[in-house]
């Protein structure tokens, strides 16, 4: 017997919990909103960051193309239209930090770092897995620690085109999460939809959880690698 909408995504918030409690804890928040990462290390965290990025828009395509409900389907389309400039800031970035943006272009992510790769995989899936990993676990997760990001930023690390980053997933995220809440209610109506579904869940969280540490290893607490300048990334 399958619960009810509402008791389904309260029971799936209380389930990630735990997830979402140790992600929001990592040194990367902590070093960030301290103001402790120099220039060099801003950088390489961001340009993971535009890996990461650079492909959802194709991939939030995909989740549309496999679709079947027409309302979701729109309700995507407008989510991908907010999603889709996001790359660009970091762009606009590199370009005031006086940095090539062709390095930002071809960055490529460090291995522990697989978030992507789950998400297009996915899109094989059912779209309440979909809403489950991607907007119900991460994104509302990332609402967290989205207010303290953008302060840190404005403070320390004040370059324009990054403020707006911040800014912009600071306002919209909760939107974003809230996505997740509406087709799981809607669309998460059997007991096996209901199991994939937090599944899905758990699974981003703990990716996200294994990609953040990946990215505290290497460019937070073994920085700098090689006594300084322009260290290896992989
Ligand atoms: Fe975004
Ligand atoms: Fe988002």
């Amino acid at each position: 017997m399958p619960m009810s909408g509402d008791e389904f995504v309260e029971w799936l918030d209380g389930e990630l919990e735990p997830l979402r409690r140790e992600a929001s804890a990592s040194l990367y928040f902590e070093a960030w909103c301290g103001g402790k990462l120099s220039k060099e290390q801003v950088f390489e965290l961001m340009k993971q960051r535009y890996a990461y990025l650079r492909e959802i828009p194709h991939i939030i395509a995909a989740w549309i193309e496999h679709c079947p409900y027409v309302d979701v389907q729109q309700k995507y389309i407008s989510y991908l239209h907010e999603e889709a400039p996001h790359p660009e800031y970091l762009i606009g970035f590199a370009k005031e930090m006086g940095r090539d943006p062709e390095e930002m272009r071809q960055a490529v992510l460090i291995p522990e770092f697989t978030t992507p790769y789950f998400y297009y995989w996915l899109s094989r899936g059912h779209i309440v897995e979909v809403a489950a990993a991607n907007n119900f676990g991460n994104e509302r997760t990332n609402t967290r620690k989205g207010r303290g990001m953008y302060e840190a930023t404005v403070k320390y690390y004040p370059y324009p085109s990054l403020i707006k980053f911040f800014e912009d997933h600071a306002e919209e995220e909760g939107d974003h999460a809230n996505l997740g809440v509406y087709v799981l209610k809607k669309y998460a109506t059997t007991d096996e939809l209901q199991k994939k579904a937090a599944l899905a869940a758990k699974k981003s969280l703990q990716l996200k959880i294994l990609g953040q540490n990946g990215l505290c290893e290497r460019f937070i607490k073994n920085w700098p690698l090689n006594g300084g300048l322009h260290a290896p990334v992989t």
